[in-house]
């Protein structure tokens, strides 16, 4: 049977609602509970999950893979992440579960890894975009930029624009681009990204946005990388109207993972407290991991494109009682289109001199004016 999906929209959302029967999808802004226990059968759809060699990423993929999805888990590690896979098909799940070695902080491996999915799967149903670094030694990446923002916002950058072709097309073969008169709620196509709650201490430094007069891998860096890929999707997710795919956004609060813990710098003062406030206040991983699962996984949020889950500032009190609800980013960034705007412009330009530089093809601008693919 049909839906009548609800017109109401999220003021920065961009929602594709049509009305095909007599049923009304219910508001999934209006959801303040949600538990994994709801995600609904995956079978036959293809996932990838960056950054699932350990923490939210592997419950991620976990949770997935047990309601029959595909699931490509991908991180810097090879054999880490292919006992990560292991572990997970040794807990007996129905779905496929496969590892590949994927660096965040090297455009080639980058590069080397879409050229892989293109020859491997034929589609891709929803790219979660989790894999981060926070408070780890200053370093740059192979492309010179500071390793936090060169890992989390560009490497995240360039693998959505080279992957959003098999999306699209994914999308476009379950009708939901936009020559296709009616769609299916039962099949969205999304592209989730991973942001953090530091988002709010993000400042964009228009001249350096590369990070070359960088001295620290610190707090405003990953806060900044972590605004960054807010702005990011929220452009994405405006000109991508049309073509079926949504741009999510996650805030998990504070969780108790390796990132938050051993792999800290510990000899950063700022590292000393993170670790110290996730051993007071820190969800577990396992629990958390339900700000990438919803979005990734919920068909009611279909058409809520921008959105941001995140647990209440309650949380703060450990009361959590609603880990993965409809909210909004503090920082005034996120809601400033010009912004977003001059952001990807500008980031585009950086990355494509870089690809240039390395010899390897540009990638093209997402514009509101791009066709769907015929
Ligand atoms: N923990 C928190 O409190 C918290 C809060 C808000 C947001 N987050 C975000 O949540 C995401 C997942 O983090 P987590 O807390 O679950 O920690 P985690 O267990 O350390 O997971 C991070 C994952 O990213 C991978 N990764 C790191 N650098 C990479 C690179 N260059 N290329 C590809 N993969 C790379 C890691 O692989 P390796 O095994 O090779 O390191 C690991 O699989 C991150 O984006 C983080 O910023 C975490």
């Amino acid at each position: 049977m049909g839906i009548i999906y609800s017109r109401a929209i999220l003021p920065l959302t961009t929602a594709r609602a049509t009305t095909t029967s007599s049923q009304t999808r219910a508001d999934p802004r209006a959801k303040h509970f949600w538990t994994k226990d709801e995600v609904p059968p995956l079978d036959g759809k293809v996932f990838l999950v960056t950054g699932s060699s350990s923490g939210m990423g592997w419950y991620c993929a976990k949770t997935l893979a047990e309601n029959g999805g595909h699931v490509i888990m991908a991180a810097r590690s090879l054999e880490r992440t292919q006992k990560a896979a292991q572990m997970i098909k040794d807990s007996g799940v129905r779905g496929k579960v496969e590892a590949m070695h994927l660096d965040l902080s090297s455009f080639r491996s980058i590069k080397e890894f879409s050229d892989q999915m293109h020859k491997r799967e034929e589609k891709l149903d929803v790219l979660v975009n989790n894999a981060g670094v926070f408070l780890v030694e200053h370093n740059r990446t192979e492309e010179g930029f500071e390793v936090v923002q060169g890992t989390n916002y560009f490497g995240t950058f360039l693998l959505t624009h080279l992957l959003l072709d098999k999306l699209k097309d994914t999308a476009q073969n379950k009708g939901h681009a936009r020559h296709v008169p009616s769609h299916s709620v039962s099949h969205p196509t999304w592209i989730v990204t991973m942001a953090s709650l530091f988002e709010l201490l993000g400042w964009i430094q228009w001249d350096d946005l590369e990070g070359q007069k960088s001295r620290e891998s610190g707090v405003f860096e990953y806060s900044t990388s972590k605004l960054e890929l807010i702005m990011m999707m929220r452009h994405l997710n405006k000109n991508l109207q049309g073509t079926g795919i949504d741009c999510l956004i996650s805030q998990p609060g504070l969780v108790k993972t390796p990132l938050n813990g051993r792999k800290l710098d510990h000899r950063k003062l700022s590292a000393i407290g993170v670790d110290l406030a996730t051993k007071v206040y820190g969800q577990e991983a396992s629990q958390a991991a339900n700000c990438l699962i919803r979005p990734a996984t919920d068909p009611t949020v279909e058409g809520y494109g921008g959105s941001y889950f995140s647990p209440p500032w309650l949380w703060l009190l450990a009361l959590n009682f609603d880990h993965a609800a409809m909210r909004e980013p503090g920082n005034s960034y996120a809601r400033d289109e010009a912004a977003w705007e001059r952001l990807y412009q500008k980031t585009l330009d950086i990355v494509n001199k870089r690809l240039i530089e390395r010899g390897l093809p540009q990638i093209e601008a997402v514009s509101a004016s791009m066709p769907a693919r015929a």
